[in-house]
């Protein structure tokens, strides 16, 4: 259903206009003149305007006008009683959708109707997600549009109205602490603070003052008295980032806080009650570190009564273009650069990376390119020399790889180049899978069978 505005100063159109619009579904307006219809307009918006041109009063063109400067994705419609093209022509210049010349069979204005309301429909579509993305840029920048984001995404509006505590696993650089702000920004604890205090990088003596606080005197150097982030972040969020690292000792005095409820800083008796919630992030495999004897098992289950996975890049390949672009505009921006496009060419690189460093390395080469480009696109010229090529041998050979100095994931690499070749061959061969087979040398069955097997059919 969409709202029309009819003006017309002759009572038999508007009443043939009415009749139609409202036989078709629609909710019509209709103004006596050119005033009436300008008047409505200030009141409310249209999804159409049909205007008569000729009227005693206003004329149809200072509705145009008024409508275009109001609302410029109204499509506007004018009608002429008289074949006076000149006029007709005048009102499309200035911004008209189309015009009727009276007088004119329903079946001949039909089509131009339905076409500007679809118009008027995408634009309003448009608009709404446009919304939508600024919103989610609210949401902390995280983005992304795979399954498995929307998976996440989906659990942090879930989470955030609560205060459960939450565990975010994910190798480093897949978005944590990313995913533990969107918690807290989603929450109503929004207001308050949102602290991060990263377990690996402060030595053992020192964390337990970093987190609960100290009196004066509690130790050699405690010249004062400090509140630690528990109390600090009283309110609000506390991001345990790297929690596998930290040490067993610590563990049992964070279960207790957990527990309890309450801190109490080093070199005091008392407890203070706080209201914190607690996120934690690592890059470890926690279960296996529970199993392993170096987590205690009581937090591990205390951390993790919600758990967030976050897979790496590779496995969701659907967010790399998007993430590229998103990082693109964001440096751009940054260095007053006006560059909007990646060529193709760069994005089919992209996808055949591995990104071991996950968003953080395309984040950062995103941001590399971005500095180094002079032209308004990212080319090839732009990623770092030899980047994503790999020229494979035709398998009769020697393989001729390497072995990075810090080892890779056989099963992923052998996936992903399997999936790349695939995808070339289908590519090469205009989709056709017995041609691809053939090129890749293997049966028909087996390529059905790999597609089958990396998700691609
Ligand atoms: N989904 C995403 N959308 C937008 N930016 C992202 C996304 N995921 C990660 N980033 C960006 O990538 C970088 C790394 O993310 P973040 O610091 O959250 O990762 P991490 O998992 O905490 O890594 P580490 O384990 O190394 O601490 C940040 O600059 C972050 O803004
Ligand atoms: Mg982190």
């Amino acid at each position: 259903m969409s709202r029309i505005l009819v003006v017309d100063d002759e009572l038999s159109m508007r009443e043939f206009l009415e009749i139609f619009f409202l036989q078709h579904g629609h909710e019509v307006t209709v103004a006596a003149d050119g005033t009436e219809g300008v008047q409505l307009l200030h009141e409310q918006e249209f999804d159409l305007v049909i205007t008569d041109l000729r009227m005693p009063g206003t004329h149809g063109m200072v509705v145009l006008r008024r409508c275009r400067e109001l609302y410029p994705e109204t499509p506007v419609i004018v009608m002429t009683a008289y074949a006076s093209t000149n006029t007709a022509i005048e009102a499309i210049k200035i911004g008209a959708y189309d015009y009727f010349s009276k007088p004119f069979k329903l079946d001949e204005i039909q089509v131009v109707i339905d076409k500007a309301l679809e118009r008027r429909r995408l634009v309003v579509e448009n608009r709404a997600l446009r919304a939508r993305l600024e919103q989610r840029g609210n949401t902390s920048g995280l983005i992304g549009r795979s399954r498995a984001m929307k998976e996440v995404f989906s659990m942090i509006r879930r989470v955030a109205s609560t205060r459960t505590n939450v565990l975010i696993l994910g190798a480093s650089g897949t978005g944590k602490e990313l995913v533990a702000r969107a918690i807290h920004d989603q929450s109503e604890r929004r207001n308050k603070p949102f602290l991060v205090i990263n377990c690996a990088a402060i030595p053992e003596n020192l964390l337990e003052s970093e987190l609960f606080g100290h009196r004066k005197g509690a130790f050699t150097g405690a010249h004062t008295d400090r509140v630690g982030m528990f109390q600090a972040a009283n309110g609000g969020t506390l991001l345990l980032d790297e929690v596998g690292d930290m040490p067993m000792g610590m563990q049992a005095k964070l279960l207790r806080v957990l527990q309890e409820r309450k801190v109490k800083q080093v070199g005091d008796l008392r407890e203070v009650p706080v209201d914190v919630r607690v996120i934690a992030a690592t890059n470890r495999e926690l279960a296996d570190e529970v199993n392993e004897g170096r987590f205690r098992e009581d937090l591990y289950y205390r951390l993790n009564v919600i758990c967030i996975e976050l897979p790496p890049l590779r496995d969701r390949p659907s967010d790399i273009s998007l993430l590229a672009h998103h990082f693109l505009k964001k440096y751009a921006g940054e260095f007053g650069k006006s560059i909007d496009s990646i060529q193709p060419e760069v994005l089919q690189r992209l996808h055949r990376h591995p990104f071991n460093g996950n968003v953080r390395e395309l984040e950062n080469l995103m941001e590399r390119a971005t500095a180094l480009a002079e032209e308004n696109e990212i080319s090839l010229a732009h990623l770092p020399p030899g980047f994503g090529h790999h020229q494979v041998g035709t398998g009769t050979g020697n393989a001729d790889v390497e072995l990075p100095l810090d080892g890779l994931n056989l099963d992923a690499l052998i996936n992903q180049i399997e999936r790349d070749l695939i995808e070339q061959a289908l590519q090469r061969t205009g989709g056709r899978k017995k041609d691809a087979a053939n090129l890749l040398g293997i049966t028909f069955r087996s390529f059905r069978y790999r597609l089958d097997k990396l998700d691609m059919s």
